[in-house]
């Protein structure tokens, strides 16, 4: 089959469109024929050598697509040739074929096309897991959310604004605000013009962010603290600004009674993934085919321009998701 390769780790120049054996389908797993797949920062890192995929899983690129059954292996009993998911991946979303457990595959909402699904697993199921699973955010609790344009940013304020919580995002343009007003975010800060954890005191009456999703780490770590309501939970999802903590005052981790988790889904056991997807697709496959929820796609590339995809990424440009069309 046809999919994208790296050369050699390095910069977006080094992937191109090459030959790759086909997946083999063992018990339990289902193999789809890839129609789009969605792109993902953690591409990017592992293109240049930094995000190297678990053990026995496949090297190419790409945690989500979505695509049709073609054929399905010994023990499946849900799905059959034909039918349209769309889920994460280990890995070999950039490909033609995909082989995935069938509990990892997600019947495609009615009326969504394929580039539309392909962005949507790793983000929303990101999204979910860390809101609901490891942030406990509670109908009425005040959420604030990095990167509020991002991927996951842009999944995380639609689904809290269902379970009724106040959304504050952090952006770094109008633009991007914009956006996150657009999908429900009730206050937007744009944190290279102003003092973020004023802000969402401000916003929050001085009661805090009772959850905090952040993607930043280090250089926002003091401040996150300071953002947190009493028995606040931040959920940290990534170091995108780093990952050493230097002189950081720790006194409200005690005094405002605070939990910090991390996690990557990526790493989590093939049960819990398949558990996290199911719940999803019963409790909201619904409200994307009445609108209520939406998948935010930032652009539709062709694979064969891959590269581009990379760089845009890279360059911080993209609102919601880049999905790359496959063959
Ligand atoms: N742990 C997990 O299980 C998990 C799962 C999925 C994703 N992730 C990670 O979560 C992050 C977000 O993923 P995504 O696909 O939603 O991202 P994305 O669409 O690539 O957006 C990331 C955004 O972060 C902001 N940003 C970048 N550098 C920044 C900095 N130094 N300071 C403040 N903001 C900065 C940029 O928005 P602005 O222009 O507003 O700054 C950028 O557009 C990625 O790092 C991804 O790897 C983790």
């Amino acid at each position: 089959m046809q999919a994208v390769l790296v050369k050699s780790f390095g910069e977006a120049d080094q992937l191109f469109l090459g030959q790759a054996p086909d997946p083999e389908v063992k018990d339990h797993q289902v193999l789809v024929r890839i129609k789009a797949a969605g792109v993902n920062r953690a591409d990017t890192l592992q293109r240049r050598g930094m995000y190297p995929p678990p053990p026995g899983e496949s090297e190419i690129l790409g945690l989500e697509m979505a695509g049709e059954v073609v054929e399905t292996g010994p023990g499946c009993e849900r799905l059959k040739p034909g039918d349209k998911v769309f889920g994460i991946l280990s890995g070999g979303g950039y490909a033609e074929y995909v082989a995935l457990d069938e509990g990892l595959a997600m019947p495609i909402p009615e009326g969504m096309e394929f580039e539309q699904a392909a962005g949507m697993a790793e983000v929303f199921l990101t999204a979910h897991q860390a809101l609901f699973w490891l942030g406990g955010l509670q109908p009425g609790e005040n959420v604030l959310i990095h990167a509020g344009a991002s991927g996951v940013g842009t999944a995380a304020t639609q689904l809290a604004k269902l379970a009724g919580a106040t959304v504050v995002v952090t952006a770094s343009s109008q633009e991007k605000l914009d956006a996150c007003h657009a999908l429900g975010a009730d206050v937007g800060i744009n944190y290279k013009k102003e003092d973020f954890p004023a802000r969402v005191m401000e916003a929050t009456g001085n009661h805090g962010a009772d959850v905090l999703i952040d993607f930043i780490a280090a250089p926002y770590y003091q401040r996150n603290l300071a953002s947190l309501a009493l028995d606040g939970r931040m959920v940290m999802l990534a170091f995108i600004g780093g990952y050493k903590l230097e002189k950081v005052d720790l006194r409200p981790m005690l005094n405002k009674r605070l939990t910090v988790k991390g996690t990557t889904l990526r790493s989590r056991s093939l049960e819990y993934r398949v558990k996290l997807s199911q719940e999803f697709i019963a409790k909201y496959s619904a409200k994307f085919t009445s609108g209520e929820l939406k998948p935010v796609l930032d652009s539709v590339i062709p694979w064969s321009d891959v590269k581009a995809a990379h760089e845009r990424i890279e360059a911080n440009l993209n609102v919601g998701k880049i999905i790359l069309r496959i063959s």
